[in-house]
């Protein structure tokens, strides 16, 4: 892919050598109708699945709809209601400048859609997943809150603590669920915006759903090959831990495999990890 920007300006301590403004006008019809597509399914497959406060976002920002968003026109919704806004990036950002990202309010997003033969597999996140799976629950107060104090967190870690936030964004922002009034719901954005997860998260009798304790999560390594063995269970779907700064800084010991239990684990569903076995 064509970059607008050449690498040398970027400055890895600086957000701001990151951001780009979206190209819009670059995103094709085909573009638009692979956002609508994913979208749609999405749609469908997330009722009865999603957290409500997760669908209230997609709607209150439109993303179920209107193919690919502008982000300008979506952070005039968003920014109004949590002060957070999208912003466009090239490709990954290096930890320092996305933990300061998020400490001010911005959420990078690549800007780029998938291409229409690699629909269920993407090596690097797209504007799908980046905007359709982080971006509802950032409408949302506890959530926005949590987010930018993971940001602050990041920027006050070392590589110890590093390594164990990054286990506590997998297991909360990308892969958590919550128990909600209606049921087990979907809260994290790598469920949200797979199609086969979010049946997988929910209803497989494979993995493990384990009731979500910080000090557990912060050791628990994550695989980024397959779906998850285990998933945590935050009481509710604003429950958004506290970042405890010991508990984080705290020596990365006893650390646990992918799917391993751990004495004291409340296990909401036991796995029969059929998934893994095959
Ligand atoms: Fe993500």
């Amino acid at each position: 892919m064509d970059m607008p920007f050449p690498a040398t300006v970027f400055d890895a301590d600086h957000p701001g050598s990151w951001i780009m403004p979206q190209p819009f006008l670059r995103y094709t019809a085909q573009d638009h109708a692979t956002w609508q597509h994913l979208a749609s399914r999405q749609m469908r497959l997330l009722q009865g699945r999603i957290a409500p406060a997760f669908l209230d976002g997609i709607r209150a920002l439109g993303l179920h709809h209107g193919g690919i968003p502008d982000f300008g026109a979506l952070n005039r919704r968003l920014t109004q209601r949590t002060g957070w806004q999208v912003v466009a990036v090239p490709g990954l950002v290096p930890d320092r400048a996305f933990f300061r990202m998020l400490a001010q309010r911005q959420f990078p997003a690549g800007w780029w859609i998938r291409k229409p033969d690699q629909l269920d597999y993407i090596e690097e996140p797209d504007v799908f997943h980046d905007v359709f799976g982080h971006v509802p629950l950032l409408t949302q107060p506890a959530y926005a809150d949590y987010l930018a104090a993971y940001g602050r967190a990041g920027l006050a870690a070392d590589e110890n603590g590093l390594r164990r936030l990054a286990r506590l964004y997998w297991y909360t922002v990308e892969f958590g669920l919550a128990a909600t009034g209606a049921g087990l719901r979907i809260v994290g954005a790598g469920i949200a915006s797979s199609a086969g997860e979010t049946v997988f998260a929910l209803e497989s009798a494979s993995p493990d759903r384990i009731a979500f304790d910080l000090r557990r999560v912060l050791r628990t390594q994550y695989r980024i090959d397959d779906f998850q063995p285990a998933y945590f269970v935050l009481p509710s779907e604003s429950a958004w831990p506290a970042l405890d700064a010991t508990l984080i800084a705290a020596p990365d010991v006893d650390v646990l495999a992918p799917g391993a239990r751990a004495p004291g684990d409340v296990l909401l569903h036991q796995g029969d990890g059929a998934h893994h076995l095959r």
